[in-house]
């Protein structure tokens, strides 16, 4: 079985909840306590084994490419003031040069477009797609708790949490099938379905193994809900062809595209810091 050794981070979105930040900030370059939110995606792709990041940008997104860069002046004052420490940390966290690769979404038509952009950079392999607004906190990486799945059935796979009844219209929603509690077989697949018309509570998370196949249902461009090319739609009409299984994975997910649940993820990563952990949890006492 080909190892999964691409992802996809589709980062051409428009951030328009987090306005008026996004202004001329990528959303995805908020910090979550000092990284950025993107950096956190692209350490999950390395740490779960993914060679190649494949960013799909758009228009105004260059600095997600500049962050990965080697910071020459910067490198260098750091270096002549012997802060040795802030340097090394900044060496480690710079992929080597190859690892991160950028296309651009020209049109804003949708996640499975953004995804298709990709195709070529694919080509016939197995792949994975995070979507960096899905900042997931775990004990394992996220994507290789779902590569492992992969390794197993060998199909697609899908990220998936139980979401309240009134959120089902913000996701795709699994039609449920064999499900032993942690793995999940997906029956069927609908994008942002109102509650009275949702298959199950089971929402897809953004992160997915998908085999190459997609692409050609992507292919095909077909419009779905909200006048956008689903992948949601794409990934649907694979289900009777090839295994595909939803994961319940094992973590916390925070929905960095909205305002709460970007707050939420500050106070979760700050406070279990080692360095500011303890202090911060005292100033946030101070508000309750
Ligand atoms: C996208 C997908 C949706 C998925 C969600 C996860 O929606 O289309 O199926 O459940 O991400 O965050 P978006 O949040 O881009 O509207």
């Amino acid at each position: 079985m080909p190892k999964i050794r691409k992802a996809v981070l589709p980062v051409a979105g428009l951030g328009t909840r987090m306005l008026p930040a996004t202004r001329v900030l990528p959303k995805e370059m908020l910090p979550v306590v000092d990284k950025p939110i993107v950096q956190y995606a692209v350490e999950e792709a390395v740490a779960s084994g993914i060679e190649e990041i494949i960013l799909v940008t758009g228009r105004g997104k260059i600095l997600i490419e500049d962050h990965f860069d080697r910071a020459v002046e910067l490198f260098e004052t750091l270096s002549r003031r012997g802060r040795t420490a802030e340097l090394e940390r900044l060496l480690a966290e710079t992929p080597p040069p190859g690892v991160i690769v950028a296309t651009r979404q020209q049109e804003p038509k949708g996640l499975g477009h953004a995804v298709w952009c990709a195709r070529h950079l694919i080509g016939r392999e197995p792949f994975a797609v995070i979507l960096v607004d899905d900042l997931i906190e775990a004990p394992t990486p996220c994507l290789a708790q779902m590569i492992a799945v992969h390794e197993r059935t060998g199909g697609n796979v899908v990220a998936v949490m139980e979401v309240p009844p009134e959120h089902t219209s913000r996701y795709g929603i699994v039609a449920p099938g064999k499900d032993d509690g942690r793995v999940v077989e997906v029956r069927g697949l609908v994008e942002k379905p109102a509650p009275q018309s949702a298959p199950s509570r089971l929402a897809v998370i953004g992160r997915y193994i998908l085999l190459p196949e997609v692409m050609d249902e992507l292919a095909r461009h077909e419009v779905g809900a909200g006048g956008e090319i689903q992948l949601t739609d794409a990934m649907a009409k694979l289900i009777d062809r090839q295994p595909f299984h939803g994961l319940r994975f094992e973590g916390r997910r925070f929905d960095c595209g909205d305002r709460l649940g970007y707050l939420e993820a500050i106070v979760a990563f700050a406070a279990k810091r080692p360095d500011i952990g303890a202090a911060f949890r005292d100033i946030l006492a101070r508000y309750r």
